[in-house]
C-alpha cells in the first residue's frame, strides 16, 4: 500500500522557535518540571490536548468572512443550525463557547441531590459539572477497557449488565440521563460500537430515560466502527454518524476536537421541556440563542468543520497517525495503551521506567524528559492528575500512570511525527539513569495545573 498522506496542501505557516537542550533544562527548570507552566512559544511540538489546537481549512477561513453578526436571528445560526440538524436529526440546537458550558447548562437543568449519571467514562469536566449539582457520576466501561495492554475493538463500550442493575439499584427517579462518551477520552481515546449504542438506547428508552452522547469525538468513532464493525465497511461514515445520533435524545459537543474549530460546542436536544429550561440558562450565562456566547463567524466555522470532519480522506490520515506511532513505539519496546485511540496515544509510565516507584510520578517524569530531550509537550495522565492521599497524606497512586500524546487536527506533518519518535527512541534508551520527580508545592484543587516539581537525583 501507498503512503497515507496529509489530505491537504499547506497555504498558512506557523513558524517553530527551536530552544537548545541547555536552555529547556532551564526553562523547565524555571516552570518548576510542570510542563503546564511552560510558555507555548518555547515548545517544539506541542501534543497536550487535541483541544481547540486544530489548523481550520480555507473553506473554515472563508466562510468566516461571510459571519453574520447580527445578534439575534443571525443568517449564520441557520446556517449553523441546519448542519447540526442534518448530522444529528436532533430538534433543538443551542450553541456554546464550548464544550463544558453545555454540560453546565444541561446538568444544572436536570440533576437535583442524590441523582446519578451513568456513562462509559465521563470526563472530567463532565463529573465535575455533575458534582458541581450534588448528584453522581457513575463510570460503567466494559472491564476490557481498564486494561491497557489488552486488545478488544471497542473498549469504550458500556457494560448493558451495569447499567441494568444500576437502574435497578438506584430507579428510574434518581436518573435523570444516561450518556455515553464517544470517543472514550478519559479510557485512551477508545471508541463504542454501533451495537453498544443501540443497546444502551434501547435499555434507555426502556426505562424511558433520556439517552445523550458525549459526541466531542463522534466523526472518529464512526471510522474506527466503519473499519471495525461488521456491516459497516461500505457505509459512508456521514450515514454511520446519523445512525449514532438517531439512537441518542440529545447531545454535548465540544467544537474544539471534531468540528475543527479554536473554540466553541453545543447542545443539542430533541425534549421541548429541556430546551425551553436550557435555553433560559443559556440566555442567562452564555447569549442570546442564536449565537450563545460565540461571533457568527465562529458559527460559520463550525458548520463547515462538521462537514469536513467526516471527510474520509482526513479520518483514514487522522487514524493512521495514531496507528503509525503506536507501530513504531512497539517496535521499540514502549508499551501503550492498546489498540491507539483515534486523537492520541497514551504511554504507559511505568512500563517505560519500571525503576521508578508509581509514588515517584513515573508518567510525569516522562513527560518531563520528553520536553528536556527534544522540546515536546504532552500531558501526565496519571498520579499527578488522580491520585489521592491517605490519612498521614501519603499518595495513592492512580490506577495508572499515562503519558498522552494528543495529536493536534491537520497541525503536524509525517516529519514533525518522525521526529517526535526519535525523541521517545532517546529517551527510552538512557531510561535507566532517569529517576523519578517529587512534589514540593500543591495547590487543592486540580493539582496538575499550577503544582511545582523536582527532579530526585
Ligand atoms: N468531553 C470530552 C470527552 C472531552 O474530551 C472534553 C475536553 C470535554 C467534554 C470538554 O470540552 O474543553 O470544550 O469544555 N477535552 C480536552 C482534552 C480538554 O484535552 O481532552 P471543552
Amino acid at each position: 500500500m501507498r503512503t497515507i498522506i496529509e489530505p491537504f496542501r499547506i497555504k498558512v505557516v506557523e513558524p517553530i522557535s527551536f530552544t537548545t537542550a541547555p536552555q529547556r533544562k532551564e526553562l523547565l527548570k524555571e516552570a518548576h518540571y510542570n510542563v503546564f507552566l511552560l510558555k507555548a512559544e518555547h515548545i517544539i511540538i506541542d501534543l497536550l490536548t487535541d483541544s481547540g489546537t486544530g489548523a481550520m481549512s480555507s473553506g473554515q477561513w472563508s466562510a468566516m468572512m461571510d459571519g453574520d453578526e447580527s445578534y439575534a436571528g443571525a443568517r449564520s445560526f441557520y446556517h449553523f443550525e441546519s448542519v447540526v440538524k442534518e448530522l444529528t436529526g436532533l430538534r433543538h440546537i443551542l450553541p456554546t463557547h464550548q464544550g463544558r458550558a453545555a454540560e453546565r447548562i444541561l446538568f444544572s437543568t436536570i440533576c437535583r441531590e442524590g441523582m446519578v449519571i451513568p456513562n462509559n467514562t465521563h470526563f472530567d469536566t463532565t463529573r465535575a459539572n455533575i458534582e458541581f449539582n450534588k448528584a453522581t457520576a457513575l463510570d460503567l466501561v466494559i472491564d476490557e477497557g481498564k486494561i491497557p495492554s489488552l486488545k478488544h475493538p471497542f473498549k469504550g463500550n458500556m457494560n448493558i449488565d451495569k447499567l441494568k442493575a444500576v437502574i435497578a439499584q438506584y430507579g428510574v427517579e434518581r436518573i435523570p440521563l444516561i450518556m455515553v462518551t464517544v470517543t472514550n477520552n478519559t479510557g485512551g481515546g477508545q471508541p463504542v460500537s454501533m451495537e453498544n449504542i443501540r443497546q444502551v438506547s434501547a435499555v434507555a428508552r426502556e426505562h424511558g430515560i433520556p439517552f445523550f452522547i458525549d459526541a466531542c469525538r463522534f466523526a472518529e468513532n464512526a471510522y474506527f466502527i466503519k473499519l471495525r464493525e461488521p456491516g459497516y465497511e461500505n457505509t459512508p461514515v456521514r450515514d454511520i454518524c446519523r445512525e449514532m445520533f438517531s439512537y441518542a435524545d440529545g447531545c454535548t459537543m465540544s467544537a474544539k476536537k471534531d468540528a475543527i474549530v479554536n473554540i466553541g460546542g453545543f447542545l443539542a436536544m430533541n425534549s421541548d421541556d429541556w430546551a425551553q429550561r436550557c435555553k433560559n440558562l443559556l440566555i442567562l450565562t452564555e447569549g442570546f440563542p442564536t449565537y450563545g456566547g460565540l461571533a457568527g463567524r465562529d458559527l460559520e466555522a463550525m458548520a463547515v468543520g462538521l462537514k469536513e470532519v467526516t471527510d474520509e480522506d482526513y479520518l483514514r490520515y487522522r487514524i493512521a497517525v495514531a496507528q503509525y506511532i503506536a507501530d513504531r513505539l512497539r517496535a521499540m519496546g514502549v508499551q501503550m495503551v492498546e489498540p491507539p485511540g483515534g486523537h492520541a496515544v497514551y504511554i504507559d509510565g511505568r512500563a517505560f521506567f519500571p525503576h521508578i516507584k508509581p509514588t515517584d510520578l513515573p508518567a510525569w517524569t516522562l513527560s518531563n524528559e520528553l520536553y528536556l530531550e527534544g522540546g515536546v509537550r504532552a500531558v501526565e495522565i496519571g498520579t499527578v492528575m488522580f491520585g489521592e492521599k491517605d490519612n498521614d497524606g501519603a499518595t495513592i497512586p492512580a490506577t495508572l500512570d499515562l503519558v498522552r500524546l494528543t495529536l493536534p487536527r491537520r497541525v503536524y506533518t509525517q516529519s514533525h511525527i518522525d521526529y517526535l519518535l526519535e525523541v521517545i527512541e532517546e529517551v527510552y534508551r538512557r531510561r535507566d539513569q532517569v529517576k523519578g520527580t517529587r512534589i514540593t508545592y500543591e495547590p487543592p484543587f486540580l493539582r496538575h495545573f499550577s503544582a511545582h516539581f523536582e527532579p530526585l537525583v
